[in-house]
């Protein structure tokens, strides 16, 4: 670490961002010794908004089904060697009250765009959750809607939503997805979340093809101005059966160093240890927490489709049950010195 790299870490800590291009050369410039500095500083502002608490959501999968043809995913519509799987409403209330015994209070209904989940059909089953579990948060990722759709969910008791912007460079997204979807209508998607009155989540995979310093250096300026509730960052992990099989994973190294940067950026911020962080390393989300994420989501979804949600290879977490998947991560952050917590677990904005 030189003083360049170490004066850029300074002036993010003490101004909570950089600039693009700054942003772009703290990544350029990193090495180890930068990035466990930025851990160090990451995790102790962590632990002045959120103590020794590691927040848990409870995620169910409802559907493996999806209309789009994103490059790096394994459910993307044209993987036709996968089986695809879509649970019944009787389903999800189960997982919903199998997480309420284990202690959830907060649910992830994740899925691909399947058209079968309309404002109907999702807001009949958002309504039951609330009606049987009132003290329980329900939290949406089922991908770009309308905003009178997003409206309609919102008011049947959907309070946050999680939807990845993918990367903040329009040039990058034309190239990790098909030319029917567009970054406008992502971006819009995410103001109109927001304008609702959305907790929102947005997020991007890192090491995905074509990514640069300065795509994320676009990233983190998005995320700083967007001031998302939420930010959910994990390595891209290539899928056999899509366009993207052959390219390289992203790294462990990168990922922690930008979950430190995007810790120093919006203290606040809920940000996830990823399944997918790991995946590409058996400690991934431990070193996720230490780097300074504060929220793991065990997986509630029925083990019988869990093989079938593989959006990249290697998924973790498919063969356990939920029981034995909360206690896992609750083991697992008790070793490093964390305690999961169970509670809604909002965004601490008014804490710094
Ligand atoms: N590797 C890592 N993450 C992926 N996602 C989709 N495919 C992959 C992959 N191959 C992420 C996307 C999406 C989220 C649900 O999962 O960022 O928004
Ligand atoms: Fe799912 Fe360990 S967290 S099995």
């Amino acid at each position: 670490m030189d003083g360049r790299e170490r004066e850029l870490i300074e002036k993010l800590e003490k101004e909570k961002g950089l600039s693009e291009s700054e942003y772009a050369e703290l990544i350029a410039r990193r090495d180890e010794e930068a990035a466990s500095l930025l851990a160090k500083k990451a995790r102790r502002v962590a632990d002045a908004v959120y103590g020794d608490a590691i927040y848990t959501r409870g995620l169910i999968e409802i559907s493996s089904i999806c209309r789009n043809n994103c490059l790096y995913c394994g459910i993307r519509k044209d993987n036709n060697l996968t089986e695809r799987y879509r649970l019944s409403k009787e389903q999800i209330l189960s997982c919903a009250d199998e997480g309420y015994d284990l202690g959830f209070r907060t649910f992830v209904l994740q899925g691909g765009e399947d058209p079968f989940f309309s404002d109907e059909v999702l807001c009949d089953i958002i309504t039951d959750i609330k009606k049987a579990h009132p003290d329980c948060a329900v939290t949406l990722s089922m991908g770009e809607r309308s905003f009178e759709s997003y409206q309609a969910l919102f008011d049947a008791g959907a309070e946050r939503y999680l939807l990845r912007h993918e990367t903040a460079d329009a040039t990058h997204y034309a190239m990790l997805h098909p030319s029917d979807m567009s970054f406008e209508k992502r971006m819009q998607c995410l103001r109109d979340l927001k304008k609702i009155g959305y907790q929102v989540g947005c997020g991007f995979m890192v090491g995905s093809p074509g990514q640069t310093a300065e795509t994320i250096a676009k990233d983190l300026t998005f995320i700083r101005i967007f001031k998302p509730e939420m930010c959910g960052i994990g390595p891209f992990i290539p899928h056999h059966n899509t366009p993207f099989k052959d390219e390289k994973q992203g790294t462990l190294e990168l990922t922690l160093f930008l979950l430190s940067v995007i810790r120093l950026t919006h203290p606040w911020v809920l940000l996830p240890a990823t399944t997918a962080l790991g995946t590409i390393h058996p400690q991934g989300r431990e070193k996720g927490i230490l780097a300074g994420a504060n929220v793991v989501m065990p997986n509630l979804s029925p083990v019988e489709v869990r093989k079938k949600y593989e959006l990249y290879d290697n998924k973790i977490c498919t063969g356990e049950e939920s029981a034995q998947c909360r206690s896992c991560l609750e083991d697992r952050m008790k070793a490093i010195g964390y305690r999961t917590v169970v509670d809604r677990g909002d965004a601490n904005h008014g804490k710094i």
